[in-house]
């Protein structure tokens, strides 16, 4: 694990790849999604994205040239073990081989998730996350990765926001599977845990005890309506718990808070909590990665009918939020960004202070923040998003304050290192520090990533207005670039 402070930026595989059939891929659940009408925005699919199957190379050339100095991607499960169980498959290992392999040639130390939300479809179809034999396929498929992959990755990461796998996937149904069963949801959350804990344990297997492993958690801040209410103190106390202490509780503490179990009793009993499962889910975290965007605001609902839920988690008469049915999710306060989310530094200095708070001898790495905006291409070909060099300024300005502040932050992770697939919203959002012309599928950085490489080289933060006078990735650049004769 690395000591010091990286920055890096992130993607993950089925949002950039494509190649969806390409080289004995087999389909995942976000491939079924995307290809069922009505689910995902404009009928985009992941099947060509940013076509970085293909220009993985040119890719980390462009990384090597913004001077990142680590890179978070994901590995498509499927990719490598077509129906999430059974051999190999060489031609996907391969990819991944040869991407890791450019980046260690580069440099840039890779940060390895094995699940960013793109399950098998086998393995949906004997169960999903709801079944327990899915941890079982899940934890092998780790340490067939470990024994693969393992002399080329840096840090580990289990799961990404295994919250929206869990609710977004099996509650509200806003991404994959698009399953409304409450009880399944929990019991999800359940094998994902177990899932990280067995993940963890086969890949230090593999590769020995002190392998740097991590998991990415969405952990949200939530802020009361009325902080002098304790009926909304008690509301943001429920939506901790089943928003956060969910997974924290198990993966650092080894155990359930006892409000969730009390909460959700009216939807199920939790018998698929086995014993044994919570000391297994409980293994050493080098880092725990954190992901941030925004805030949300509750208040402890009084009406009649559904709570409203302005939650920035998508649209769905079915809530993500199973056994608090009566927290109103109110809209919080401009500036927002094209996603609805409301832009607040200042929390994710909070976050980090809390976590620290809560976990004192926890690392924690920054997985994860960014900010969509509508992007404009300028006559001269620059994407001058002002908007989103200032949110970048402002969130990396939060981290070296808790830093400072004493938080063990080990580095900060652009989100995301180009625009792709934005899941629900498909290609209509763009994230990407890069931009990605989808009709030509060519790449420009943008202001924010100039901002971004003269953060990175000089360790100040240059003001926004400087940024549309960076120069351009030039000569001496590619050169820097040059991919290796790998
Ligand atoms: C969280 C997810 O990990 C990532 O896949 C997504 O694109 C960003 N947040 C933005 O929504």
């Amino acid at each position: 694990m690395w000591e010091d402070f990286r920055w890096g930026a992130a993607t993950a595989a089925y949002q950039v790849e494509g190649a969806a059939r390409e080289d004995g891929r087999g389909p995942s659940i976000w491939d079924t999604f995307a290809h069922t009408p009505g689910k995902v925005l404009g009928g985009d699919t992941g099947d060509v994205a940013a076509d970085h199957y293909h220009r993985w190379q040119e890719d980390v050339a462009l990384m090597a040239a913004l001077g990142l100095q680590s890179y978070r991607l994901s590995v498509s499960w499927s990719r490598v073990q077509s129906g999430g169980r059974g051999p190999l498959n060489p031609a996907g290992v391969a990819f991944y081989r040869r991407l890791l392999d450019e980046l260690v040639a580069h440099d840039i130390a890779p940060v390895v998730t094995l699940y960013h939300w793109d399950l098998p479809q086998e393995l949906e179809d004997a169960g999903g996350w709801p079944n327990r034999e899915t941890a079982y396929a899940f934890a092998e498929y780790a340490r067939l990765m470990a024994r693969e992959l393992g002399d080329r990755v840096a840090l580990w990461t289990t799961l990404n926001e295994p919250w929206c796998s869990a609710f977004l996937g099996y509650a509200s149904g806003v991404h994959a599977p698009g399953r409304t069963e409450p009880a399944a949801a929990l019991a999800a959350a359940h094998h994902l845990n177990l899932a990280h804990g067995l993940a963890t344990q086969a890949i230090r297997a593999e590769l020995g005890e002190h392998t740097p492993v991590s998991a990415a958690l969405n952990v949200h801040v939530t802020h009361p309506a009325d902080p002098e209410s304790a009926a909304d103190l008690e509301a943001v106390a429920q939506i901790n718990a089943v928003g956060n202490h969910v997974f924290l509780g198990p993966m650092l503490d080894g155990s359930y808070p006892t409000r969730l179990l009390r909460d959700t009793a009216h939807v199920t009993d939790w018998s698929f909590v086995e014993p044994g499962d919570l000391t297994t889910a409980r293994q050493r975290m080098d880092v725990l990665g954190v992901n941030y965007y925004s805030t949300q605001l509750v208040r402890r609902y009084g009406g009649d009918g559904p709570a409203p839920r302005a939650d920035g988690h998508g649209a769905s008469s079915a809530s993500p939020w199973v056994g608090a049915d009566t927290v109103e999710f109110l809209p919080v306060a401009p500036p927002h960004t094209a996603m609805g989310w409301n832009v607040a530094p200042e929390a994710l200095e909070e976050l980090l202070l809390a976590l620290d708070n809560a976990y004192p001898d926890q690392p924690l790495l920054v997985t994860e923040n960014g900010a969509a905006y509508e992007d404009v291409v300028a006559p001269d070909g620059r994407i001058h998003d002002q908007a989103r060099v200032a949110y970048y300024r402002d969130h990396i300005a939060a981290v070296l304050r808790a830093r400072e502040a004493g938080v063990d932050v080990r580095g900060y992770t652009a989100w995301s290192l180009m625009d792709n697939f934005e899941w629900g919203y498909g290609y209509s959002k763009r994230f990407g520090i890069v931009r990605v012309d989808y009709e030509t599928l060519e790449r420009t950085p943008k202001d924010s990533a100039l901002w971004y490489r003269e953060v990175i080289r000089t360790g100040r933060l240059p003001g926004v207005e400087e940024a549309a006078a960076l120069p351009v990735l030039g000569a001496g650049d590619a050169h820097a670039a040059q991919s290796s004769d790998r």
